[in-house]
Parts: structure tokens; sequence; C-alpha cells
């Protein structure tokens, strides 16, 4: 949600920051801009729409200076407009700002200025900021970093933030609060940026910055301090993420390269964590022993959008694996509705981005109950991963995307494993069963490929969907939060309305729906409840609804029930829905491509959102 990048060294800068801008453009697309500083001035481009349109403006006059700040935009405050635009100048166009997050009281501080004799141009809380800034900087004739720590402690909300003055034309402070933001160590320059792609190509040595925590860069040195401007010392920790994890590597979208990245982030998720032959699951970084493994009687799983999907799944495989009792609940619902918690509960929280601000408050409201918070996370060392007392991380790579797919997998992965170690731990999963089901775990990366090996057979089936205004996504059991998946993949790409229901509950509504225009996407997968699946086709037929099946393989004489089927391979029920998305994942992605869909930044989205 909104990225932001700065520079200070020696290169000439507009290059940096505009492909800084370019990777980081999956957190937020609506506008862009960035400030370029020289010794006499601070130059600004920014533009309403796409990177591309800012670096189209940029090709022939890019402004020369050797430190700046660039932000690509995700609109709270004010329509994405010019105006709105990031970088924010202050009244004598001294400071400049650029912000992710939202200013909580910018509304009266915006009064206090006017007061002041502030003028604005935008309608942003950012700046807010930056006049703030300047009014601090007046006030107490300060150097920049401490004008931005008084006007912080003034501040209530959250924050990324990067600053520059043209008195100070080498410097940048950055601070953060609730929003992202790492420092990258160069030689001789320095770095910021909402998160590691936007710095990869130039280091790999980074510090990530904390609640309240501030930096100052300057080509030769950085300084770190909190909002008390107390110093700080923090530790360099190294990036391991490959530049060719971050393009798209000759696929069209990166979408599409996450889809089929499956099999190996499967088995980056089950490495070294397994030994089927034993029936035993190693998750160290849960930081439980088993005793106290064996004592969790109830477990809460929260998240959002796909995440709370994986929750979904999680539920069922607990409560299989291990007869814990699990409730799931949205973390902005339950942050919000004081929920029961305390010592004895566990609380995990599922997060790809480790960033999502509901996902991160209701971690900590567990934590002010009383209980004990861990993490299923992807991105190593992002703010959820580093405040759980514990987790699992799916090791999936980065995940550009901004519709979930190698992530959600990577995460009913890690939530399988953990269902099996609880499982074991507290002797309500024999060895046999363990054993079967890590051998299947084992199998999934093969068994996704073939199922992948189908894609040519759902680009033809995603033809018949490009039309279509609605779309029914229904399933049973364990393929129930798979339909739901199925479902909000669809809409959030191609904007097509879809639904997903326990394919029960369509008879207690949305069967009203049904005509020969709804296409009903039915999980008819082997397992427990399969011959209800089949009433529940029937009933659709019967309303002439139009079918299509994921079932398995070897069932194709359900071909008669379905107007089309897509087969997956054979496995045990409880590790169906790894195979069972891998065809709506890739319905969805045909259906976005033929309806000519920005695919990997669909309108009004962002990948990570830091606002709550
Ligand atoms: O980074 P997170 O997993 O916390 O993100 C949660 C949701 O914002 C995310 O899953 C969102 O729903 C995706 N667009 C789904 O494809």
């Amino acid at each position: 949600m909104c990225g932001i990048v700065g520079y200070t060294g020696s290169r000439q800068c507009c290059p940096i920051l505009l492909k800084g801008l370019q990777r980081l453009e999956y957190r937020g697309y609506d506008s862009a801009g960035l400030a370029i500083a020289d010794e006499s001035r601070i130059e600004v481009v920014k533009e309403a729409g796409k990177i591309q349109v800012l670096a189209a403006k940029l090709k022939d006059h890019p402004p020369k200076g050797t430190t700046g700040i660039g932000h690509t935009r995700w609109a709270t405050h004010g329509s994405p407009s010019f105006e709105n635009a990031h970088p924010h100048f202050d009244c004598s166009e001294t400071i400049i700002v650029v912000h992710n997050g939202i200013i909580e009281n910018a509304e009266t501080l915006r009064v206090q200025l006017l007061n002041e004799g502030h003028q604005f141009k935008s309608e942003t809380d950012t700046e807010v900021l930056a006049h703030l800034i300047e009014s601090c900087r007046e006030k107490e004739d300060s150097t920049l970093e401490a004008a931005v720590a008084n006007a912080l402690r003034l501040v209530e909300g959250t924050y990324g933030l990067a600053v520059m003055s043209v008195l100070d034309p080498h410097v940048i402070v950055g601070a953060r609060k609730g929003s992202p933001l790492i420092v990258g160590l160069g030689r001789g320059e320095h770095f910021l940026a909402s998160d590691v792609s936007a710095i990869l190509e130039h280091t790999r040595d980074a510090i990530y910055l904390g609640e309240g925590e501030l930096v100052v860069l300057t080509p030769d040195n950085y300084r770190l301090f909190n909002l008390q401007e107390k110093a700080l010392v923090k530790e360099v920790e190294h990036i391991t993420w490959e530049l060719d994890e971050i393009e798209t590597g000759g696929y069209t979208h990166y979408m599409e390269k996450e889809i089929f990245e499956q099999p190996n982030s499967v088995a980056m998720a089950l490495r070294r964590r397994i030994d089927p032959r034993r029936g035993e699951v190693y998750l160290d970084g849960l930081n439980l022993d088993e005793d106290e493994l064996k004592k969790i009687r109830r477990i809460t799983l929260t998240g959002c959008g796909t995440s709370w999907h994986a929750a979904l799944i999680g539920e069922y495989l607990i409560e299989q694996c291990a007869r814990i009792s699990v409730d799931v609940d949205y973390a902005s619902e339950l942050r919000y509705r004081k929920p029961v918690l305390g010592p004895h509960d566990v609380v995990i929280g599922i997060s790809q981005s480790g960033e999502t601000a509901d996902t991160l408050a209701a971690m900590r409201e567990a934590r002010a109950l009383g209980s004990r918070i861990l993490a299923i996370c992807n991105v190593v060392g992002s703010t959820i991963a580093r405040e759980a007392d514990g987790g699992i991380y799916i090791h999936a790579g980065p995940e550009i995307g901004v519709a979930s797919t190698k992530a959600f997998t990577g995460q009913v992965t890690v939530l399988s494993l953990l269902a099996i170690l609880l499982g074991r731990s507290n002797g309500t999963m024999s060895h046999e069963r363990a054993t079967h089901l890590l051998k299947e775990l084992n199998r999934v990366p093969e068994l996704m490929a073939e199922t992948l090996a189908g894609s040519a057979r759902l680009m033809d089936l995603a033809s018949s969907f490009g039309n279509e205004h609605n779309a029914l996504y229904l399933g049973r059991g364990i393929n129930f939060p798979v339909a739901l998946e199925g479902a909000l993949k669809l809409k959030e790409i191609s904007y097509i309305h879809a639904e997903g229901y326990p394919a029960a509950e369509m008879k207690h509504g949305p069967i009203a729906l049904i005509d020969e225009k709804m296409p009903v996407i039915f999980l008819a997968t082997r397992g427990p409840g399969m011959d209800k699946i089949l009433s529940n086709m029937s009933e659709v037929r019967a309303r002439k609804g139009r079918i299509l099946a994921v079932v398995t393989e070897g069932d194709e004489l359900l071909v008669g029930q379905a107007d089309q089927i897509f087969s997956i391979p054979d496995c045990d029920p409880l590790i169906t829905p790894l195979l069972s998305i891998v065809p709506l994942q890739l319905l969805a992605y045909y259906v976005a491509v033929l309806r000519g869909c920005d695919v990997d930044q669909p309108r009004n989205l962002a990948k990570s959102v830091t606002v709550e």
C-alpha cells in the first residue's frame, strides 16, 4: 500500500528511483512521483496514473542530482490526481515528504496549521506532515531530523516516511510507525525503501526500522534513533532473495509465473521439515517445546483475504489431525469484538506480506490479552514475523502479482505440517496416518506439476467465461474454502462477480440465482460428502445452470453430470485443496487475460494492505 524509495550517494539517482518505483508498483499504482535535490533546489516530477506515465515524463528531462525520494501511491486521502500525488512540499518548498500510512489527526493538524498561515495545495494527510515539519523546524530552529521527530510526536496514525530539505541536500530522514521501511547499506551510498525488492539490485545488507524509529541517511553515514531522539544500534540483516525471483522471467504476468512456480514453492515449504518414514514434522521456529505443544487446547487462526481462506482450511486440518478446537476469524473483526482470549490460547496470524494492518492489529490485541501469538508468513523480517513469539515461514519467494496464489498453497502446506505435528504431539494422530499424510504431502509438487500440465484445457474453458457477469463456486468440507478462494481469484482480477458457498447452502438462497446464464463451478473431488455434491449438481442441472466440475482423475463418469470437467490427480482428501485450487487460479487468470484486464495490478487493489 504505497511504495517508498530513497537514495543518497554519488550516482545520478533518477534512474535508481524510477527502477525502485517500478519494483514497488505492486504496492499501489494510482499515481507516482519523485523529488531530487541538487545544491540549490529540489525538483519534483509527478503524475497521476501508473509509473509508465511518470517514466515517459522523465525520459527526456530526468532531474539531475544524487539524493532523492520517490513514491507510488494507493489513494487514501483524496482522489488519485496530480495534486494529490506524492511528494508534497511545505509552503516555502524547502521540505518535501513522501508517506505511506494514514495520519488520523490530519484534519485537526490541518486546521492548526491553517491558523498559523500555512497554505495547502492537496487534500492529502501527507501534505499536513510537510507543513508540520516546517512549523516545527521554524519554531525550534532545529535540524531536519529533530524537526521530523518533533512533528511525529504530534501525529496520531501510521507512517512510513521519507523527508528531504533543500537546506540539507544530501540528507534523507526516514521514519516508521505501522508502515514498513528498510534502510539499504551500500558503499558510499544508502537507500530507503518500503520493501527489499526496490533495492535488491544494489545491496543485500539491510536494517529494518522498528516502530517509532527514525534514520538519518547521508552518502557515507547512517544514524538510527527513536522518537525520543535516543540513539539506537540495530543488527544488519542479509537479504537472501535473488533478483530473478522478482522478474517475470519469460512469463507474461507475475501471477502466471507464480501459479506455475507452485510445485517448487510447495517443495520449499516442506524442505527439511518432514521425515515421512518416521512420521515426524520439525517446525523449530514455533518456539514451542513438546510439553507446550501437547497442552494446546484451542487455537484461533486469523488473517485477511486469501490468508483467511487458508485459515479456514487450517481449521479442517487441525481439527481432523489433532482434535484441537479451532476458531477462524477475519483479523479486522477479531480485533474489535472483544475476543474471549487469554493466556491459554494460541493465536496464529496468517499473512503473505507480514504487513497487513488488520492482521497485525488482531495479533497485538491477542498479545494484550495474554495469548501466545504465532505467525505464518512469507516475507522474512516482516513486522508480523518479528512481533510474533514464533512461527513458520512458507518460503514461497517473492509474490508480486496482487492476486495471491503461491502464498496460499504455501500457507496450506505449512498448516498441514502444523496439524500433523500437533496431532502427533498430543497423541491423537497415529504414526501410520502421519506417515501416510507426509508421504502424500511429499508428492504434492509432482501432482501440482501434473495439474499445471492441463493449463491448455483451462485456457480453453476460460473462453466460455469471457462474457459472464456472475459465477458461483461450490464445495463441501475442506473444499469449501477452496470455493471461496476460487471466487475471490475470479472477482479480483477479471471483475466478474463471483461468490463461494458451501455446496449445501445453495438451496438456502443462492439457488434462486440459477438459470442458464449462471455458471457454477463445483469442487467435486473424491472424498467425504461426494454423494451430496452429486445431488447438488443435479439440483443445478435441473434449473439449467451450466456446470464446470473439478473432479478426481478416474471419476470421469461425472462427465454426464457436468457440462465441462477438469481432472486433478488422486490424493488424500485432506491434501486435495493444494491441487483443487490450481485449476481455479488458472481459470481466473485466463479469463482475466481474455477480458484484457490488468492481471498483476487489478483496479483499486494493492498487494500489501497496510491501512485498516
Ligand atoms: O499479505 P496478506 O496475506 O496479509 O494479505 C491479505 C490479503 O490482503 C490478500 O490475501 C488479498 O486478499 C489478495 N489480493 C488475495 O488475492
